[in-house]
């Protein structure tokens, strides 16, 4: 009972074939594909059948998994009425879990667990994912919801549900760079939340509920809009430096770097960067990545700690006009395929996710009658 795991460092929990990270040489595939090679070569609706499916889609299957996605965007007249009247102040991960558990109640095969029903359930939620995020985002900013436009891809529509116009290719191709590279990361904390819950034979919707609050902490996913605000708050590069080491003065974390299982940098960072850049580029915004590159040297020099895919994403989603607060929400609209593919295998060969503790509290003792 000594060999106490904390966090579970190290512990190989199960087996999977979603997607490898292979941190000695700096690699993350998903499906046996290389991250780098989807993002160049792939949109992200062939990624999302990719980790859903097991394969990239031929031509049909393309055609026909894009057209399911498209038919299953609309989102029920009651829930854009919730959505409206969230409290607003509420936190958009907390209004998309609240609004991911609703969708359960609306769903016919909520507690259908076969594997033809999880899948349908998958590509609704996919689907209906990036139309409750986008409506949150025009609620909170006090204007009207945009419904989906089926004549547009994924990321087109997710930009057209948002403000009402799609950006120029360039931005539109980062974004989905960003998707395909935000979409699945192995047994990451939330990944492994969907699994435990589904563990008990619980239900799809249940297990992305309690993943999406999972990710919504600043040691996960939370850290993207972390990163933002840190850049905001530097303001400008002649600054970066005195503003890192007082914090490492204070022993305060930075966000945007370390990581759990990448010691040795975070094999999604390079890809994310060219796009960051290259978007940089498009907004002539050159200080912005002037801030980075000096936080991400003195990081090194000073604690030699390497920036995580959240710290040139941050900046890139800030760049393209999404609110801070909705950039982990941005990371759910992706990162639902991942989630689905795990829940999905969990149930082809579950066991009960039920861990050991080591008891460290008061030792037996009687109710005294005084
Ligand atoms: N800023 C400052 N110091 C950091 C750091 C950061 N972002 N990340 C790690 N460290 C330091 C720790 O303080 C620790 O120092 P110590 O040994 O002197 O106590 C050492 O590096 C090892 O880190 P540890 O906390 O043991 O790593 P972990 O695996 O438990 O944590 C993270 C990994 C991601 C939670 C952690 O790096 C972190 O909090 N990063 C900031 C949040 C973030 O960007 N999250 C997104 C992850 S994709």
């Amino acid at each position: 009972m000594s060999d106490i795991k904390k966090g579970l460092i190290g512990v190989i929990s199960d087996e999977t074939k979603v997607s490898e990270v292979m941190p000695e040489i700096n690699s993350l595939t998903y499906r046996g594909y290389a991250v780098q090679d989807l993002c160049e070569n792939c949109k992200f609706e062939e990624v999302a059948y990719l980790i859903l499916n097991n394969d990239l889609p031929n031509k049909k299957q393309l055609k026909d998994f894009e057209n399911q996605e498209k038919i299953n965007r609309r989102i029920s007249n009651n829930l854009k009425n919730i959505i409206r009247n969230y409290p607003k102040n509420a936190h958009p991960m907390d209004t998309t879990r609240t609004s991911v558990s609703y969708m359960g109640l609306e769903d016919p095969e909520v507690n259908n667990n076969s594997p033809e029903a999880n899948y349908r359930k998958s590509i609704r939620l996919m689907a209906k994912m990036s139309t409750i995020v986008a409506a949150s985002f025009r609620v909170k900013r006090g204007e009207n919801i945009i419904d989906p436009n089926n004549d547009l891809g994924f990321c087109e529509n997710f930009f057209h549900m948002c403000f009402g116009k799609i950006p120029s290719k360039e931005v539109v191709k980062a974004f989905d760079a960003s998707m395909t590279l935000y979409a699945e990361h192995s047994f990451n904390a939330s990944t492994f939340t969907s699994r435990v819950i589904s563990s008990s034979l619980s239900d799809l919707h249940g297990a992305i509920t309690g993943a999406i609050a999972s990710l919504k902490g600043p040691l996960h996913g939370g850290a993207n809009e972390a990163v933002a605000h840190m850049i905001k708050e530097v303001g400008s590069a002649d600054k970066a430096k005195d503003f890192i080491l007082s914090k490492i003065k204070k022993k305060q974390l930075i966000m945007g770097f370390g990581h759990r299982v990448y010691r040795n940098g975070d094999s999604r960072v390079p890809t994310m960067t060219k796009y960051y850049h290259k978007t940089a580029k498009y907004y002539q915004n050159t200080e912005l990545p002037k801030i980075s590159k000096v936080l991400e040297d003195t990081m090194l020099k000073e604690k030699n700690i390497k920036p995580n895919l959240d710290f040139p994403a941050g900046p890139t989603y800030y760049l393209m006009g999404f609110d801070i607060d909705f950039f982990t929400p941005i990371f759910i609209v992706s990162r639902i395929t991942g989630w689905c593919a795990h829940v999905m295998e969990q149930f082809e060969n579950n066991k009960l996710i039920r861990p050991l503790s080591k008891y460290i509290g008061e030792p037996l003792r009687k109710v005294s009658n005084n």
